[in-house]
């Protein structure tokens, strides 16, 4: 299986790895055989993943240009190149659109476009042939806010929405370049940052969101957990994917296909 992923070895980078679906990607990616730097804006979160994937530890903001440069280039110099290098960074802020004041959606937009955008222009400037690199994938999370009517986080689903069009308009640009580029859109997900929002224990937390993902019809009768993300972004970045580049794999349990207005029930 190992020599199918062609990960064996490879430099890797996740960035928002210190938690939820990015630790849990760069648990699999070390399993796979990767090298792995891992990097986070909080520190502790950061060396403490990294101690667990025997990789590498950096921290930064990557809202910002200059830090994610930081971290991309940091990666880049501790493991000898990057030939991977996946996302996870973004955050939804509940509004309606008529209360949100430009602040408010520039934050949105720096927290889920710019932090993508910054990190896939730092990336590339270390995988593109034409700069010396190697070529390699790269995998960002968007989310199904950017393909459905985000109601209620218009600003976050016109981030996400922007997401998946970089991953469009990249796979061309840098596809003779041998840079591969995809995303993932979950729909809700019981990430720990929101079971632990939750006034009960874990699993009770748990139980109570797979209830209501029955309650509302989803086919697979829960929601996402962190390892339900991950594996699809290991596969976006492993040679399982070589031929895969600028698609968006919807990661919901099946609630995008069923029928709308629940028609034939
Ligand atoms: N939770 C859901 O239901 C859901 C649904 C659809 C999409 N998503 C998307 O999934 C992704 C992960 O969400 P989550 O709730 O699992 O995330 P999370 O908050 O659990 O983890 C994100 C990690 O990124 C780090 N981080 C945050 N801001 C950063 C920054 N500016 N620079 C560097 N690191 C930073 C955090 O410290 C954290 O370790 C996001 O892009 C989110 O938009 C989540």
């Amino acid at each position: 299986m190992r020599e199918l992923m062609g990960l064996e070895g490879e430099p890797a980078l996740v960035v928002g790895g210190g938690f939820g679906t990015g630790r849990e990607l760069a648990l699999l990616l070390a399993r796979a055989g990767a090298r792995v730097a891992v990097a986070d804006i909080d520190r502790a979160r950061a060396e403490a993943v990294a101690r667990e994937v025997d990789g590498v530890a950096l921290t930064g903001d990557v809202r910002d240009e200059a830090g994610a440069a930081a971290v991309v280039d940091g990666a880049a110099a501790a493991l000898g190149g990057l030939s991977r290098v996946a996302n996870i960074v973004g955050q939804v802020h509940n509004k309606r659109f008529a209360e949100c004041d430009a602040a408010h959606i520039e934050a949105q937009l720096r927290m889920n476009l710019h932090s993508q955008m910054h990190v896939v222009q730092a990336a590339g400037r270390h995988m593109r042939r034409s700069d010396g690199g190697r070529g390699g994938a790269i995998a960002m999370v968007a989310s199904v806010s950017g393909i459905y009517g985000a109601r209620n986080h218009v600003p976050y689903g016109m981030a996400k929405a922007a997401v998946i069009a970089m991953a469009k308009g990249l796979a061309d640009e840098w596809g003779p370049e041998g840079v591969r580029i995809n995303c993932i859109a979950p729909d809700i997900n019981a990430t720990p940052r929101l079971v632990a929002m939750m006034p009960m224990g874990e699993d009770e937390a748990l139980a109570m969101m797979d209830a209501s993902a029955v309650k509302e019809g989803v086919p697979l009768q829960r929601f996402g957990r962190p390892i339900d993300l991950a594996k699809p972004l290991l596969f976006l970045l492993s040679d399982m994917a070589s031929f895969l580049t600028g698609q968006t794999l919807v990661i919901d349990g099946g609630v995008m296909v069923r029928f709308p207005h629940r028609a034939g029930e």
